[in-house]
């Protein structure tokens, strides 16, 4: 079996994600930061090497301001929700996932104002369109680092400059990016880096967090036990506490940590450098099949390890399930979660199928691919 959906969730694991959760179940399994006994300092000081080790990947100074979320989504919500209110105006592009479009959809009915920003068709912005988007009651831009469906990578330090000198947040969805392409929130002046930890920081499902850059100020989205200030009824308002209400998914939490761990040994630039060699190597392989098509820029250099394609007169979800049932190659196939994606690239409402490279992904894997596309299509009926 060869997996290519890596950009959904990454697989496998590293065995040492497993262990550290393995080890965290059965022998700490206590609850952080409510209870003083040994076993509950033990996984406080789990969750906080976790914090420590994510901290330090995107260069954070302060770990205490990295959150701990379910994913990339609630991230996205508490981000977009927490900053903006009634009469506030916020850009974003056409190259979004739906995490990001969804609560701004939601939010237009509550009075926010939203700018979408058109990509070129392989999936580019253009910071100058950005600028020009800009109003007197613009508060935020968001944006996806790398599209989870051509891969394109944004042009994410111009734009923070940009939005640095005009007073505006940036707010960073870093879901395909994080773990698998260098990001350094000092460098690039982000204010808020959403990110997942299932994907390239190779921790569990249930895994993510928010960067909240000093000074931002941001709403709850949920309030409740914290384990801190418990003689108040009003939540505390330091970080993390503030946006961490409830028992953390602990034994995610313990393999994010490790997974984390896992990626700065090798190296996020070995990792990139790695993945962009493959994916290179199946774009050009995709390129020289006659009735094929590949979408993007087609240069590895500009986008990150996710390469969506067509055969001619096959629908995508023909073209995956027979990638499943006859070369058992898993990959993605439709919408990806993006419609305006798909509207920018010229693949709504059919989509792609896409292929997604991770950590493991081999020379061996990426060659498979391509001869089990080319055979597909040598064999299809026109
Ligand atoms: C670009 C992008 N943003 C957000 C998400 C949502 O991530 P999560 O599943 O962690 O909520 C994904 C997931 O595929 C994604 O690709």
């Amino acid at each position: 079996m060869i997996y290519l959906d890596n950009a959904a969730t990454s697989r496998p694991k590293p065995p040492e994600v497993l262990q550290a959760m393995t080890d965290f179940m059965n022998n700490v399994c206590a609850n952080s930061g409510r209870s003083g006994h040994r076993l509950a300092i033990q996984a406080s000081r789990i969750v906080y090497e976790a914090r420590e080790s994510v901290a330090r990947i995107f260069n954070v100074a302060d770990p205490l301001r990295v959150i701990f979320t379910m994913n990339a989504t609630e991230s996205l919500n508490l981000a977009i929700s927490g900053a903006l209110r009634s009469g506030d105006h916020v850009i974003t592009s056409s190259m979004e996932h739906n995490s990001v479009m969804r609560p701004l959809r939601a939010l237009e009915s509550r009075g926010v104002e939203v700018t979408v920003v058109q990509c070129s068709e392989q999936g580019f912005l253009d910071p100058e369109d950005v600028e020009k988007a800009i109003k007197p009651d613009t508060r935020m831009i968001v944006l996806n680092h790398g599209s989870n469906v051509v891969g394109s990578l944004a042009l994410v330090a111009e734009i923070g400059h940009l939005a640095r000198e005009r007073g505006l947040l940036l707010t960073l969805d870093t879901a395909q990016t994080a773990g698998a392409y260098p990001i350094d929130v000092q460098e690039i002046e982000v204010d808020l880096l959403a990110f997942t930890g299932h994907k390239s920081l190779c921790g569990p499902p249930g895994t993510g967090g928010l960067y909240i850059r000093e000074g931002v100020q941001l709403e709850a989205l949920k309030w409740g036990g914290t384990g801190s200030r418990s003689d108040e009824e009003y939540q505390p308002d330091f970080l993390p506490d503030k946006y961490e209400s409830g028992t953390l998914n602990l034994v995610g939490i313990a393999g994010l940590g490790a997974g984390v761990e896992y990626v700065m040994r090798e190296g996020v630039d070995n990792i990139r450098k790695r993945e962009s060699d493959l994916t290179q190597r199946l774009i050009d392989g995709l390129l020289d099949i006659h009735g094929v098509k590949v979408y993007g820029c087609l240069d590895a250099d500009r986008q990150i390890g996710v390469v969506s394609l067509n055969i001619d007169g096959m629908s995508p979800s023909e073209v995956g399930l027979r990638l499943d049932d006859e070369y058992q190659i898993l990959c993605r196939v439709g919408l990806h979660c993006a419609p305006a994606v798909h509207r920018t690239v010229g693949t709504f409402p059919d989509g792609t199928v896409r292929f997604g490279l991770g950590t493991f992904t081999t020379e061996d894997e990426i060659d498979a691919a391509i001869e089990a596309v080319r055979d597909l299509a040598e064999k299809r009926k026109l």
